[in-house]
This record gives C-alpha cells, sequence and structure tokens, in this order.
C-alpha cells in the first residue's frame, strides 16, 4: 500500500475497553504545544529516563512536529479532548533488511494508562506496518526500569530476541539491559 494512503486513514476514532473514544491521528506541526505539554507533564522522570531523545526540551518537539518525513517515522498521537493521552512512532531504514523492520517507541501518559491506550497504539503501528510491507517490528525494553512495557509487547506477541548486557546507564549511574523484542508480522 502507498504511503499516503496510509497516512489519508487518519484521524480515527477509536474505541478503548472502557468505551472512551480516543482519537488517534499523525503529529501535524500545530501540534506543538499540546505535544509538548504532554511530555512535561504526562511522563515522570523514571519514564523519560531512558528515551532517546530530550522530551522535555522544547526544540526537540518543535522539530519533530515541523520536520516529519513519513517516510523514515511516522509520529502517531492519541488524544483525549484535544490533549495529547499517547505519543508513538514506528522507525524505518530506507535500504536493504532494514526497510522491513520497524522500530516501535510507545508512551502514554500517566493520567490514563491502564486503560488499554498503549495496546490500542501498538495495533495501530502494527496495521500500519503490514500495509507498509514490514516483516517486523522491533522494540527495545530496559530492563528493571520499563517492566510495563516488556509485559505489554509480550503480551501482544513480541518475544525476547536478545539482551544486550549493562547497555543503558540511569541517571543515578546504574546500568541496565537492553532487551530486543521482536514481532514476526509474517509467519515464516
Ligand atoms: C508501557 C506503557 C506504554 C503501557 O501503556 P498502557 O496504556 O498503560 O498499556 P495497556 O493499558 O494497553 O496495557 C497492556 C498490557 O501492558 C501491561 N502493563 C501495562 N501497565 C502495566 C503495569 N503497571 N504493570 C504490569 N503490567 C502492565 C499488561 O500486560 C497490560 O495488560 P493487562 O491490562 O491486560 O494486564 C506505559 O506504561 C508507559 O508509557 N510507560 C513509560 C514509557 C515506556 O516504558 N515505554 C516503552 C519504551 S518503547
Amino acid at each position: 500500500m502507498l504511503l499516503e494512503e496510509v497516512i489519508e486513514a487518519y484521524p480515527k476514532r477509536l474505541l478503548l475497553p472502557s468505551v472512551e473514544t480516543i482519537v488517534v491521528r499523525p503529529l501535524v506541526p500545530e501540534d506543538f504545544e499540546r505535544l509538548f505539554k504532554y511530555f512535561s507533564t504526562q511522563l515522570d522522570e523514571k519514564d523519560t529516563a531512558f528515551l532517546k531523545d530530550n522530551v522535555r526540551d522544547p526544540e526537540t518537539i518543535r522539530k519533530w512536529c515541523a520536520n516529519r518525513n513519513y517516510e523514515r517515522v511516522i509520529p502517531l498521537i492519541a488524544l483525549v479532548d484535544d490533549n495529547v493521552v499517547s505519543a508513538s512512532s514506528l522507525h524505518m531504514g530506507n535500504f536493504g533488511w532494514s526497510r522491513y523492520v520497524g522500530k516501535v517507541r510507545l508512551t502514554v501518559a500517566k493520567s490514563h494508562r491502564r486503560k488499554g491506550i498503549g495496546s490500542l497504539m501498538l495495533k495501530e503501528i502494527e496495521e500500519i506496518s503490514g500495509k507498509l510491507g514490514m516483516e517486523r517490528l522491533w522494540a527495545e525494553i530496559v530492563s528493571e526500569a520499563q517492566e510495563e512495557a516488556l509485559s505489554l509487547f509480550l503480551k501482544h506477541g513480541f518475544s525476547k530476541r536478545g539482551v544486550l548486557k549493562r547497555l543503558a546507564e540511569d541517571p543515578q549511574g546504574n546500568y541496565h539491559d537492553i532487551i530486543i523484542c521482536i514481532k514476526e508480522l509474517i509467519p515464516y
């Protein structure tokens, strides 16, 4: 399926198990303020410590909103009453095997956890990946610090494929393993 068709499928209104409705759509430049507010107020230090970008820096968020390149990254947000309650992204390579392995990142607002939003966003990412011809999804989980995420990914058909020992240092100077979880989108 063409990338344009994948993006044009949004915004979508999706129903949570709690019967709340969320709107899921790709990020647009006008989202800067609501996304910055989300990262500043809805994730705590433990959540942000291992993210790959400094989401508390407004410039980081401004760049994400302004410089979108859907061929490399598809950023999806979920909204409730115009507030961001989840930010997720699918990262794609553009050559060789990396074109078929999508990397997933996922966060949900503290105020809206355990309602099925993380699961729903992951399903959206998976659906997009399938439409774009991806063969595998890849998630990196920090041991001890991201046990909720590990549980979520395993529940959704990912399996542990590798452990990079003592790779990630937290702000207190403690080292954590990085667990690589993979989901096969095409049976082999
Ligand atoms: C991981 C995270 C995205 C889960 O979002 P969520 O919307 O609460 O997840 P869901 O409600 O869809 O839960 C799905 C499953 O995840 C697991 N899970 C989620 N929160 C959990 C918790 N606090 N304790 C144990 N398991 C948990 C459970 O298996 C749950 O299934 P269940 O509700 O049937 O038990 C959220 O906790 C988060 O943003 N964490 C910080 C960021 C992070 O670690 N991101 C991962 C890096 S890729």
